[in-house]
């Protein structure tokens, strides 16, 4: 998630009924350092500052953390986003469109911000397109729905704007990242007090790897989340993090779960499914448990012209046990991030020889080609 550096000192703005967004300007706004967090640092303190801060004691109080003023907090922000990679942000916060990455902040007091009571959702920008934009839009409007969080505007207004950073981005190949949340109010648990649900988007330059070599996985051995949060794209991913950390951590590229009934279920930002019954069959864990993929749902429909081609016999969504998942003779990771990536070992065994196989390849061309020159109905063109 973008870090939360700043409050926004305007009252919330107004929407127009139009849905023309503004850019918004630094000028306007008051800001307030709070901490550091994910992508977003504060610039290093100078040799000075660090030993003068670990030098102080309580007991002499001298505090020399600076105070900043406005303009001094902006030259600050600026600095730490250099070489970023971050195009555009919208905000309702202030009902505008920012190209300014030192700019591209959150209000700390929003609900989603100290309480974790957001959604969330992506978008990949392919040539010019945005790839499953609607599909992903009705999963965040779900979530919110799950999440008790009302909508700021109408779906249509929300895909209107969303179209607009992206093209304000200028953005041809890249991410669409956007929130929905509680929205700022007054610290407590309760979002009563927060009488502005607030939604945040921002457009991220990225590569998509083309070229995906196989990878290893292991069964993760942190908790998996109850179907009930499961299955909503909240912002509570410290689970999924844990779960990817101790996967980097054993040498694998993602952690496994496995659901407390044994079968297989997901793994921390992605779907998984298998090749089973000597190559002819394509088996995906059901999505009761799990979050509902928006790549892996597509990927069942592609599968269709494997069936045609005689690649595959049947494709089927039906519980997958640990033991029938290890013995596959394919097993792949699937997510609008990883897209379609084979795994050749999970935890001890190989998977099938040991090498990508010829399904989770044929898949992976069917999602480019897609991607690149799928139907309107997975494909948005974007206005620039
Ligand atoms: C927990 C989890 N499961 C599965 C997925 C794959 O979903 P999608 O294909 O819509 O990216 C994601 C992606 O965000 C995820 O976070």
């Amino acid at each position: 998630m973008i870090s939360l550096l700043v409050s926004f000192a305007n009252p919330v703005a107004g929407f127009s009924p139009e849905f023309t967004v503004n850019t918004w300007d630094f000028a306007s706004l008051s800001l307030v350092p709070c901490s550091s967090g994910n992508g977003f640092r504060f610039p290093r303190r100078s040799k000075r500052e660090r030993r003068i801060l670990m030098c102080s004691d309580s007991s002499s109080q001298s505090w020399n953390v600076p105070v900043l003023s406005s303009s001094e907090v902006i030259e600050r922000l600026k600095q730490a986003r250099e070489g970023h990679q971050f195009l555009a942000m919208y905000s309702s916060v202030v009902n505008g469109i920012t190209t300014d990455p030192a700019a591209m902040v959150l209000p700390l007091d929003d609900h989603m911000v100290h309480r974790g009571h957001g959604v969330f959702d992506t978008a990949t920008i392919v040539n010019g397109y945005l790839y499953e934009l609607d599909q992903h839009l009705d999963r965040i409007i779900r979530s919110a729905s799950m999440a008790k969080i009302p909508l700021p505007f109408h779906r249509e207004d929300i895909r209107r704007i969303l179209i607009q950073t992206v093209s304000v981005s200028g953005c041809r190949d890249g991410s669409l990242r956007y929130w929905l949340s509680a929205g700022p109010g007054d610290f407590l648990l309760s979002p009563s007090q927060c009488p502005e649900p607030t939604l945040y988007a921002i457009v991220i330059k990225t590569n998509l790897t083309k070229k995906p070599t196989g990878v290893k996985v292991v069964t993760s051995s942190v908790s998996i989340k109850p179907p009930e949060f499961a299955t909503v794209k909240s912002v509570n991913y410290l689970p999924n993090v844990l779960s990817q950390m101790e996967a980097e951590a054993k040498g694998a590229y993602a952690g496994i779960w496995v659901d407390k009934d044994g079968f297989i279920a997901e793994g921390p930002n992605m779907n998984v499914a298998f090749v089973v019954n000597g190559g002819k069959e394509l088996v995906m864990p059901r999505f009761d448990n799990v979050l509902s993929g928006c790549t892996a749902k597509r990927t069942l429909a592609l599968c269709e012209q494997l069936v045609s081609k005689g690649m595959l016999e049947n494709v089927k969504v039906m519980d997958v046990t640990v033991e029938d998942g290890k013995k596959a003779d394919e097993m792949m990771l699937i997510g609008s991030g990883v897209l379609i990536r084979p795994v050749i070992r999970w935890d001890e065994e190989f998977i099938g020889d040991g090498k990508e196989g010829p399904i989770a390849k044929a898949l992976l061309d069917l999602l480019l080609e897609d991607m690149s020159s799928g139907p309107s109905s997975v494909r948005v063109r974007v206005p620039y």
